[in-house]
């Protein structure tokens, strides 16, 4: 598979080695410095995230830094974007998950 050369926000890529990361508990290879996105897409996986209150599968849409729509947990810290995070060995990626609604449950309670 062609890998991603340069980034229009991050510039050439700086990549010598592979190296290895998890996402979702899952070991994945990548080129190192690219951006988690493009490794995860390299590997076919293209869900980032389930939609917090709708559950519905998100990816990355502008790639640039602007959406917010890749936002996945690394090493903890929630709301990294994935289209900018350059990937590390042994980073450890999780999607983001489809979180319980206090109106939603509310509702189904009271109304
Ligand atoms: S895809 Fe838009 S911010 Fe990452």
């Amino acid at each position: 598979m062609t890998r991603l050369e340069n980034h229009p926000i991050l510039g050439k890529l700086n990549r010598k080695k592979t190296i290895n990361f998890t996402f979702d508990n899952q070991e994945i290879s990548g080129m190192e410095n690219e951006p988690i996105a493009a490794a995860l897409l390299a590997n076919g996986i293209r869900t980032l995230r389930l939609h917090e209150e709708t559950a519905k599968p998100r990816g990355i849409y502008c790639n640039i830094g602007h959406c917010f729509e890749c936002r996945v947990t690394v090493n903890g810290i929630q709301g990294k974007r994935a289209c900018l995070t350059p990937i590390k060995e042994g980073m450890v990626v999780q999607s983001g998950k489809h979180l319980p609604s206090p109106v939603r449950d509310w509702r189904v309670n009271h109304v």
